[in-house]
């Protein structure tokens, strides 16, 4: 049905090759005509590079400053779009049953699980198209897919607005090793993530290709670019810029008390978005022992602290053959 989505020198969804992208070709009618409404707010972003800081931003300053909102779990307040479509039939049986259900169930996964009455768990694991279609308006929605794979809807000048977040390679491979054996029962190396990551074996890669589809649609009127690292050296800009895409206007104080709710300290005791029992609940599933937090350093650089030269000279090289416009230097 749809060639990206086929071929695999294009999109490899998964370090499984193409086992996450045979999951989407599933669900690709229901991604491509998903419906969109011209109030929705999305974020988009590769996994690992500041796509849960950017959505507590986005909403805060949507919402006035709704602190009190603000405590309901930001996977309730805005989800993970294409969630469902990451699950094989095997991994929705292991969610089903070691999440949803606890080891009781002796089921087979319910490929009709749309027309059931859900709990906000499953909602969330196994339903997000329909958690993000059933949202009151004005509806918040985090995709991690390339711009290419998005809905149609989402890609003219009269789309809803779309924030894109980046971060330098380095850290983002980093981060997404440690996210890996946390959630997803990674066992391998830094070593062996390095190259999985820089031969685009990693779940939404190529790196490159999510990045360059973003920054070649950057000046559409509709579309928001920022870098993790911007947020990190100058977080009040980045809010002011942020607040006026959305056509908000913050006062000085509200940009200080934003600031202050969105620093690396407050998120990382904020159980609202720091997805614990996310956390929790994927361990249990993969008996991951992994000693880390999805808030981990929140750092520009924490690559420094891990890598090998061997390492650093691979993506290097990597970075200096694939990089855009300067975007982000060896
Ligand atoms: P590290 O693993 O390098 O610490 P995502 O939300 O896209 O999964 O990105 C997660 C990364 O963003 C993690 O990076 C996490 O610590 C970092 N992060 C989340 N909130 C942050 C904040 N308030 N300030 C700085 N970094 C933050």
């Amino acid at each position: 049905c749809c060639p990206l989505f086929y071929d695999e020198g294009y999109v490899r969804l998964g370090s499984a090759k193409g086992v996450y992208a045979r999951n989407y070709v599933r669900f690709y009618e229901r991604i491509r005509d998903f419906q969109v409404h011209s109030d929705d707010i999305w974020v988009a972003s590769f996994p690992k590079c500041g796509t849960t800081w950017t959505q507590e931003m986005v909403w805060c300053i949507v919402n006035d400053l709704d602190f009190e909102g603000a405590k309901v779990g930001l996977q309730k307040r805005f989800p993970y779009f294409e969630l469902r479509a990451n699950w094989s039939p095997n991994l929705t049986k292991m969610i089903t049953q070691t999440v949803l259900e606890g080891s009781k169930s002796e089921g087979q996964p319910n490929e009709n699980e749309d027309n059931e009455n859900s709990d906000s768990n499953r909602e969330f694991f196994l339903n997000s198209f329909n958690l993000v279609e059933n949202l009151s308006r004005p509806r918040f929605v985090k995709t991690h897919l390339h711009y290419s794979l998005l809905p149609e809807a989402l890609k003219n000048e009269n789309s809803p607005k779309m924030i894109y977040v980046a971060r330098n390679p380095k850290d983002a491979c980093t981060s997404f090793y440690h996210h890996s054996c946390l959630l997803d029962g990674y066992s391998g190396s830094l070593e062996d993530f390095v190259d999985a990551f820089t031969s685009d074996n990693v779940f939404c890669a190529p790196f490159w290709t999510h990045l360059r589809e973003f920054w070649e649609v950057r000046d559409r009127k509709n579309v928001l670019f920022i870098k993790y690292e911007d947020m990190k050296k100058d977080l009040p800009s980045i809010i002011r810029q942020t607040a006026e895409f959305v056509g908000k206007s913050l006062t000085d104080e509200q940009v200080k008390i934003l600031e202050k709710h969105l620093s690396f300290e407050s998120m990382k005791n904020n159980p609202s978005v720091n997805y614990e029992d996310i956390v929790g609940n994927m361990r249990k599933m993969h008996g991951t022992a992994h000693d880390s937090k999805f808030m981990r350093k929140g750092k520009v650089g924490s690559w420094k602290d891990e890598m090998t030269p061997e390492m650093v000279a691979k993506l290097d090289a990597w970075i200096a053959e694939n990089n855009i416009d300067g975007l982000y230097e060896s």
